[in-house]
């Protein structure tokens, strides 16, 4: 790989070379957090995947171990040690439910156990000889190309655990439901979990309780009595690489999940975890904190060839944390508190407006590498822009003709981040803001992350409030929260509801050609209530592979 390498990140986890897709397996066991993650060995395209290791005392840094789970038995995963997940036993005990792709290139499910408990690092694992302990087979007629991804088990009052596995009938997307007493002896039930029609392959399936009315989480391996949780499905969508996700309610005694009525917006076919690029993402049961936390992948967006070249593909999101939000309908994602421990030379504002057409320096930061809140308030919303209610099902268009540097009304007013001095070349996150209809008092947020500077992607998402009265609710809208580093651009606003994250490849805006901007394009002036940016030291990520 050559030596000048703008594009790798200060804080982000990345190895140090070739490629990764997705975080498989991850846990806590003895304080020790274990990122495992799909790792071609020897070269920056997919291949040759087996399981690569790296564990950290606090979700920051990063010790590279040596791989986890090769590929290397015929009847198992010579051909590949694929994605899945870990769960805690009772009494402690960790298992990784893995896939594994056998010499005759079928899916089959593998069960992997760590040499020696004691070790809270888990440098060794095994494969016991009943494995594969699920397979494809012509009674049960799952189709032997589509059955990956294993699940966390979760225990049911009944003692009895389950998972779920990714696959497919036809277009129809599925998340078969396995049941076993022992982690090791499994039976298909005759009901999927879930399916939803058209959606092609679910890869990466979870299903995982989350508390009603608190930030807290809940242990999958104890079995659940508690009535005050919600569940999650969540599956990413091999057709459009995207990870979705259902709010609902779930029972043990017949293994119904049933989404929320009112958790799928805007005619997707559910919620997203990230507007933009994140993946095959993977979320655990942190006891240390009594959290439950997401790592995701975020994928390149250049070309193979660049990949080849730079010698590396692929990073992970900044370690997000998840809760239920109080309507019940919505979950929250935030980057972990601990990240915040990279925070230096904190630059404050407060109180600055920002008049039309206008472009706010902020001074002394490293721009490439930074942390940033920002917060709107003043705005007069009766300036808002009427909707058309054509563009709800197709945001992207409306934040593509009317890109950031293209007035409207309440808005584009946000961030330019990794700009050149000169402005040649820049990716502006930025809200707009729109009337539902004419005389409504229902107002409508657009949060985007515009790179059409930069000829690549738009993402956006839209944020709908029922009302307007609620002030507190619309203060949070605007608060946004970006992580920048180099070029992964995470952006968070209405507390975590809405996340979008891009990846930006600057010509210009390199390490101390970065600046960093706040502005407004809009008509109306709005007022920046506060700005919080800080420079960020990067992460050490020791060790070899
Ligand atoms: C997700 C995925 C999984 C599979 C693995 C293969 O990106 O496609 O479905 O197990 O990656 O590397």
């Amino acid at each position: 790989p050559p030596k000048f390498q703008p594009y790798r990140t200060g804080f982000h986890f990345q190895p140090p070379r070739n490629w990764i897709n997705g975080f498989a397996g991850p846990m806590v066991y003895k304080g020790i957090y274990h990122l495992f993650y799909q790792y071609n060995p020897k070269g920056s395209v997919w291949g040759n995947i087996v399981w690569a290791h790296a564990t950290s005392k606090d979700l920051v840094n990063w010790e590279l171990q040596p791989v986890a789970l090769s590929a290397a038995e015929p009847n198992m995963d010579i051909n590949g040690a694929w994605s899945g997940s870990a769960t805690i036993l009772p009494g402690g005990k960790p298992v990784i439910l893995y896939t594994g792709v056998n010499s005759k290139n079928q899916q089959v499910q593998n069960v992997a156990v760590p040499k020696n408990t004691s070790d809270p690092y888990l440098i060794e694992w095994t494969k016991p000889p009943q494995n594969p302990i699920m397979s494809p087979t012509t009674q049960n007629q799952i189709n032997s190309s589509s059955f990956r991804d294993p699940s966390t088990g979760w225990l049911g009052p009944d003692n009895i655990w389950r998972v779920v596995v990714g696959s497919k009938i036809g277009r129809r997307g599925v998340a078969i439901l396995y049941k076993s007493k022992d982690f090791v002896n499994w039976v298909k039930d005759e009901k999927p979990l879930h399916s939803a029609h058209g959606d092609g392959m679910w890869e990466c399936p979870a299903f995982y309780p989350v508390s009603v009315g608190n930030r807290n989480s809940v242990d999958t391996s104890k079995s659940s009595h508690d009535l005050n949780v919600k569940y999650v499905l969540k599956m990413s969508l091999d057709d459009i690489k995207h990870d979705y996700y259902t709010v609902g309610s779930y029972s043990y005694h017949t293994d119904v999940y049933t989404p929320n009525k009112g958790s799928i917006e805007n005619g997707f076919s559910g919620l997203r975890y990230d507007y933009g690029k994140l993946y095959a993402s993977k979320s655990f049961y942190d006891g240390e904190k009594n959290r439950r936390v997401l790592w995701g992948w975020v994928n390149e967006s250049s070309s193979v060839d660049d990949d080849v070249k730079k010698g590396w593909s692929g990073v992970m999101a900044v370690p997000r944390r998840i809760w239920l939000d109080k309507s019940g309908k919505q979950l929250h994602i935030n980057p972990v508190q601990e990240i915040a421990k990279l925070r230096v030379n904190p630059v404050n504002l407060r109180n600055h407006v920002l008049k039309p057409s206008s472009l706010l320096k902020v001074h002394n930061i490293t721009a490439a590498q930074a942390d940033v809140e920002i917060a709107f308030e003043g705005l007069d919303l009766s300036k808002a822009e009427v909707l058309d209610p054509s563009w709800i099902s197709k945001p992207q268009v409306l934040c593509n003709q009317n890109d950031s540097s293209v007035g409207g009304s309440l808005g584009p007013f946000g961030l330019r981040v990794l700009a050149s001095r000169g402005m040649e070349e820049y990716t502006s996150v930025f809200f707009r803001v729109f009337k539902k209809y004419t005389k409504s008092n229902q107002h409508m947020v657009l949060m985007c992350s515009d790179q059409s500077r930069l000829l690549l992607q738009i993402y956006v998402i839209f944020h709908s409030f029922s009302s307007f009265s609620d002030l507190k609710i619309c203060f949070d809208a605007y608060v946004k929260k970006l992580q920048i580093d180099h070029s992964i651009v995470e952006s968070f606003a209405a507390k975590g509801k809405s996340c979008i994250t891009s990846r930006v490849y600057p010509k210009l805006a390199i390490n101390k050609a970065a600046h960093l901007y706040a502005f407004n394009d809009g008509l109306q002036s709005v007022k920046i209530s506060r700005l919080n940016a800080w420079s960020m030291k990067s992460v050490q990520i020791t060790g070899k592979q």
